[in-house]
């Protein structure tokens, strides 16, 4: 199976994801695509030796279709059977996200569905909660909706900060998305629960 990872930022999950696709592993990392060519990612996938390519956001301000055209034109090269979303920070209308529906993952740092979208970890301190983590889910038209594959979950310490319990969090994602991509690679959709 071949596997194109988008994402915006600093990558640490793609690089967890690449290194987990290796031996006996049912998927291969074909693409790095990014939407800002200053995204941190894109240096750490060419370190790994796994193409990249990027399709810069700014240009299509207001052009979402228009965006999301030259999205798939750069994915199409690559004739990837599977996108994992990893700290991709563009929003997707239905006209992508439907034809790769089943096949589209994204990782997502709440215990959904509570806290969709952005700033995550400060609205689960405000509520309070005792406990926060992360959600791997497969992609739909919604927003941070979609099927859940896999959770872990984080408690929540006193003192915390959204910044150490993001950095808690992301530990977690580490471990909880290749462990999903391989499952759903091997066929497997029942949820994984972690710890
Ligand atoms: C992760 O917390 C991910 O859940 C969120 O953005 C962050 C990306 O981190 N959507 P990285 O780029 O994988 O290091």
């Amino acid at each position: 199976m071949r596997v194109a990872i988008l994402l915006s930022g600093g990558g640490s999950n793609m690089v967890r994801l690449v290194q987990s696709m290796t031996g006996d592993h049912p998927a291969r990392p074909v693409l790095v695509l990014a939407n800002d060519p200053g995204a941190g990612g894109l240096e750490k996938a060419r370190g790994l030796g796994v193409p990249v390519s990027c399709v810069d956001h700014r240009p299509f301000k207001g052009d979402r279709a228009g965006f999301e055209a030259a999205l798939r034109d750069a994915l199409a090269p690559a004739a990837p059977d599977l996108i994992c979303l990893a700290g991709f920070m563009r929003v997707l209308t239905a006209g992508f996200v439907t034809p790769w529906q089943g096949r589209m993952l994204n990782i997502h740092p709440s215990l959904l569905p509570k806290y969709r979208g952005l700033d995550t970890h400060a609205r689960a301190l405000e509520a309070g909660d005792a406990e926060a983590g992360c959600t791997v889910h497969e992609v739909t038209a919604a927003l941070d909706d979609g099927p859940i594959l896999g959770q872990a979950r984080v408690p929540v310490q006193p003192g915390d900060t959204a910044r150490s319990l993001a950095a808690r969090v992301l530990v977690q994602e580490h471990i909880l998305y290749p462990a999903v991509l391989r499952r759903f690679a091997s066929g497997d959709r029942r949820v994984l629960h972690l710890p």
